[in-house]
């Protein structure tokens, strides 16, 4: 971990749940909490590639499929056995396909809201018993800038997914306060394996690149820190000036 030279153990002693964590934005968080001094519990679906970043970071690894109520919940008592509590959840999971309207098959349209946004509702669901046993908790819901101001074709599925992403946490963060706080991050393009074939136009940013997944992680590591202390429901675009929001 000799690359996070700024490391001020910021969320020293700290457990937290990251979904997506096999890769790309819940991969660079995971190992970015980690050298901050967090116990980090490594959700995926992939769960060869979630131990092989547990195994690097110290942490632990839990195979789940958060579109799967049951597994959820299961993954959630797996976790209560282990840590006992949790002081922050990162839900960055998630999938993308595009379609035009008419073209998506229907059931690929569901399984998109359905992981994006459903499964972002079952895992916090599933933490809050967890995250209440801390003092000061939090949440952070990886939207996208898609979510925002969908302004690209063929992206009604992830759109609607992830503009829903956008208000469940607000929803949350007024249901959970003042112990837990919610906030959403949404990246523009990001250099990871989901970005891969789906196109993208760094010239429509007003920063002409897309992001690294440390990028992502930074902005993520705000708002699960007690830096963001007096922040909670707000949606923070870091998208290089995609969105301008
Ligand atoms: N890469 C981008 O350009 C970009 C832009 C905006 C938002 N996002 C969002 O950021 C988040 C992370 O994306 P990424 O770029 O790191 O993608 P990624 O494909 O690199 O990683 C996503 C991870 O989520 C896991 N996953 C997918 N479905 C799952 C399920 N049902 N249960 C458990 N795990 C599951 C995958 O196995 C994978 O490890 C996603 O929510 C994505 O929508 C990405």
């Amino acid at each position: 971990m000799s690359e996070h030279k700024n490391a001020a153990n910021r969320l020293a002693g700290r457990r937290i749940i990251v979904t997506g964590a096999a890769s790309g934005i819940g991969k660079a968080t995971a190992e970015l909490f980690a050298a901050e001094g967090a116990i980090v519990a490594c959700l995926d679906r992939d769960i060869e590639a979630a131990n092989a970043v547990a195994k690097s970071i110290d942490g632990f690894a839990f195979r789940v499929d958060i579109s799967d109520e049951a597994d959820v919940a299961s993954t959630m008592s797996a976790i209560e056995r282990k840590l006992e509590r949790a002081d922050g959840l990162v839900n960055a999971a998630g999938i993308m396909a595009t379609g035009s309207l008419l073209d998506m098959p229907v059931a690929l349209w569901r399984k998109i809201v359905d992981v994006n946004l459903v499964g972002t509702y079952l895992v916090t669901r599933g933490s809050v018993p967890l995250l209440r046993r801390s003092e000061g908790s939090t949440v952070v819901n990886i939207a996208s800038a898609q979510g925002l101001l969908p302004n690209a074709p063929n992206h009604t599925a992830y759109a609607a997914s992830k503009g829903g992403v956008v208000n469940l946490s607000r929803a949350l963060a007024a249901e959970l306060s003042p112990q837990i706080r919610v906030n959403t991050v949404c990246p523009g393009m990001v250099d990871t394996p989901m970005a891969v074939g789906n196109g993208g136009n760094a010239a429509n940013y007003a920063m002409k690149r897309v992001a690294r997944a440390d990028e992502i992680a930074n902005a993520i590591l705000f708002l699960t820190s007690h830096d963001s202390s007096y922040v909670t429901g707000a949606t923070l675009a870091v998208d290089g000036g995609r969105s301008f929001h």
